[in-house]
């Protein structure tokens, strides 16, 4: 009886494996989650350029991400409006003035006007003002185009921002990192043949962290107790005696980002924010990862390495700092690949069980539900 009671209150039930499998849902997440709520996508010193865009997969949609000749960002839906052609097809690009569809022609300003079509002048009552590209909202936020496809997108501060601010106990903490304001040292991105669930759940919990991640238990030793730094409001888990920096060997790393705390020192802090993003914080450098669900059981993660714009232009060695995590993805990355294909065994069919060091995980598998409603 005791063993029992012991069990219910100790255990809460994941999501039944279906959620990781079954293409229904991932389209009812698609619709529900990726094209109703705010999604990080382009780095904005990427676009410093005028003219210059990148392309995104996001919701079932493929969106342009640009900037415009006076610096502006803008986010459009990436379909012809004549008849339905893809205009960008490429990544990542340049162009001068306007974007041409492939198929017949048709040009669009930077700021997605209708610029242009052939034989303009056989259609006099073409008004160009209703054929421009289909926009989409765009904020900027800690140095990322943040898009959401929604008609009417929810309020930024209280679905992204305040999940941040939870996070830290107050809105001002994040910005001492000045995340807008720091270089990339590193781009690497990880095909993960997995649910992007099982990649944000794995995010949010450290129970694994003394079985998968030597090196980063090492650094910071309180992750072998198993317990994130995540759920609890303000607190950064504190580097290991010996450590010197935030780095694969514990060696010396950059220093201190201007504008930290003397207790924000030598302290990693992590966090999720749903849906999409994970913010990691050392005292010399923000790693950020950007997660791309391509299908059920596949998922594209970009993950950034962001340092002080003058680390980087010296040309100084970031390899050591972007190993310790770059191990720390690739450990992560090989844990939830080894779940994915059980996800539709039998055996999983009700799912598995969360240990108290992974209940907040529980409430992100709510949020998922009350989305899907
Ligand atoms: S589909 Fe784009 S110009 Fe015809
Ligand atoms: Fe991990």
């Amino acid at each position: 009886m005791f063993v029992q009671r012991q069990l219910a209150e100790s255990l809460i039930p994941t999501l039944p494996g279906a959620f990781y499998v079954d293409d229904a849902i991932f389209e009812a997440e698609q619709r529900a989650i990726f094209s109703s709520l705010w999604v990080c996508t382009a780095r904005t010193s990427d676009l410093a350029a005028p003219g210059s865009f990148q392309t995104f997969d996001v919701g079932g949609e493929s969106v342009i991400v640009d900037r415009d000749q006076d610096g502006g960002l803008h986010a459009f839906l990436n379909v012809c409006r004549h008849r339905g052609s893809r205009i960008c097809t490429e990544a990542a690009g340049h162009i001068r003035r306007t974007f041409q569809c492939p198929y017949h022609a048709w040009s669009y300003t930077l700021e997605g006007r209708l610029a242009g079509a052939p034989n303009m002048t056989s259609m006099p009552d073409l008004d160009p003002a209703e054929f421009g590209l289909i926009r989409v909202w765009l904020r900027e936020w800690l140095g990322y185009a943040w898009i959401c496809l929604a008609p009417q997108p929810p309020s930024f501060d209280e679905t992204v921002q305040r999940q941040v601010a939870e996070r830290f106990g107050d809105a001002e903490t994040i910005n001492r990192y000045t995340l807008d304001r720091l270089a990339l040292g590193r781009r690497i991105e990880y095909d993960v043949k997995a649910n992007w669930k099982l990649i944000v759940e794995n995010f949010m919990e450290c129970y694994h962290c003394s079985t998968l991640h030597p090196e980063l238990v090492t650094v910071l030793p309180e992750f072998k107790h198993g317990y994130p730094t995540q759920h609890r409001v303000g607190y950064g888990a504190a580097f290991g005696d010996g450590i010197n920096g935030f780095t694969f060997d514990g060696r010396e790393g950059f220093v201190r980002l201007v504008g930290l705390s003397e207790e924000q020192d030598r302290r990693y802090y992590g966090m999720t924010v749903k849906p999409q993003v994970v913010i990691n914080l050392a005292p010399d450098h923000a790693i950020i990862h950007r997660i791309f669900p391509v299908a059920v059981d596949r998922t594209i993660v970009r993950c950034d390495w962001l340092f002080a714009p003058e680390v980087v232009a010296s040309g100084d060695d970031v390899g050591p700092s972007v190993e310790l995590f770059h191990r720390v993805n690739q450990q992560d990355f090989n844990a939830v690949q080894a779940c994915q294909p059980a996800m539709s065994s039998r055996a999983y069919a009700k799912g598995g069980v969360f240990v108290p060091a992974e209940h907040h995980i529980a409430d992100f598998n709510r949020w998922l539900r009350e989305q899907l409603d």
